[in-house]
């Protein structure tokens, strides 16, 4: 477990650290499309901006530098030169791409007096670090705390705006962004030895899951994929979608996996019709103790159904899983199921 806290005297024995991958300055039109190809294939980047100190009380001058790492790699991006062009706003929109930073908002909210994008895909430290019971947030003492190592702050009231910038000021930026991807990959690291096999294994289907729903926004063909990455993770002994037919008030047989299933089931009837009318995930641990339980196989024995809604909440299908064991599912499979049902609700 990681230290609460940690004393200014204790931080300053600590090891410096400082980016040392390749540095690279972004200006042109050509470059931002070079870092953009570059970035756009890493799952998590650290990110921070830099702005021109204010002296006085006067208005908050616009970032001047954005700074975008993968560990191996720092993007020096500036602004004033390149202002933010729609391939780096794509990045910043893009929920697959974690942008790892401390106190985020500020950087967003300077970023957006470039041009208004929609920020997805952002992690704040200083939120992360809670749940490790964590009180410090400035990346420094994170940093001393997290990594074990110091970083140097002696750069941070420099003239941003200046181009080129110093040597100096270059590795204070990269190692800024560098810093809160190594904070975010050790936090991600410690929680996943927690984690059981089947948490990892539905974190597998939910990634696949994301970035197929993503570029794909007929029904049929995502539920047919659900159902795939499911069996195929757990090969549990059915898996599949029911959707809704408001007007015949029953649930229709959608894509699955598994052996042939009933067709129809009326709302409020079985697992699934209840499972509709009462809006919420129901877990079977023994379907012979449900009342009115549907026994589409007779080799069912604990089964959950998990509700898809649409952007207003609608019920637009369920996703039914059986098991041939009985007690096979619990709250940690609701959790994970009803993250991986919430991708449906973009698209509809
Ligand atoms: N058991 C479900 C019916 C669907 S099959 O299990 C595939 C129910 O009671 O609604």
């Amino acid at each position: 477990m990681f230290a609460s806290t940690i004393e200014n005297n204790v931080l300053e024995l600590l090891p410096h650290v400082e980016f040392r991958g390749q540095i690279t300055t972004v200006t042109t039109k050509s470059q931002v499309l070079f870092a953009v190809q570059y970035l756009s294939d890493q799952p998590v980047l650290g990110f921070d901006t830099e702005t021109r100190p204010r002296f006085s009380s006067g208005r908050m001058y616009m970032p001047a530098l954005l700074q975008l790492s993968d560990g191996n790699r720092a993007f020096l991006i500036h602004l004033k030169k390149t202002g933010l062009p729609p391939e780096i706003q794509a990045i910043l929109s893009n929920p697959a791409i974690i942008k790892a930073g401390a106190a985020i908002k500020d950087d967003i909210a300077g970023l957006q007096r470039y041009a208004s994008f929609e920020p997805a895909g952002f992690t704040d430290l200083q939120d992360m670090v809670r749940e490790y019971g964590i009180v410090e947030k400035s990346v420094k003492k994170m940093s001393a705390i997290i990594l074990g190592k110091r970083i140097s702050k002696s750069q941070q009231i420099t003239n941003w705006e200046a181009y080129p910038l110093s040597n100096a000021q270059a590795i204070y930026a990269a190692t800024d962004a560098y810093v809160c991807y190594c904070i975010y990959n050790k936090l991600i690291a410690h929680s996943n030895e927690k984690k059981t096999p089947r948490q990892r294994m539905y974190e597998e289907i939910l990634v696949s899951a994301d970035s197929l729903l993503r570029d794909e926004s007929d029904h049929v063909a995502n539920m047919a994929n659900v159902s795939a990455l499911i069996k195929e993770k757990f090969n549990f002994w059915w898996v599949g979608f029911y959707r809704v037919d408001s007007k015949a008030k029953e649930l229709i047989l959608g894509p699955f996996q598994g052996p042939a299933a009933c067709t129809r089931i009326p709302f409020g009837r079985g697992v699934c019709g209840t499972c509709w009318q009462q809006r919420k995930t129901i877990i079977v641990p023994d379907v012979e103790k449900f009342p009115g339980h549907i026994a589409c196989s007779s080799r069912s024995r604990s089964e959950i159904v998990v509700p898809v809604f649409d952007r207003e909440r609608n019920v637009r299908a369920v996703l039914d899983i059986d098991s041939e064991k009985i007690n096979t599912f619990d709250q940690m499979d609701r959790q994970y199921l009803e993250e991986l049902t919430g991708l449906f609700k973009n698209n509809y």
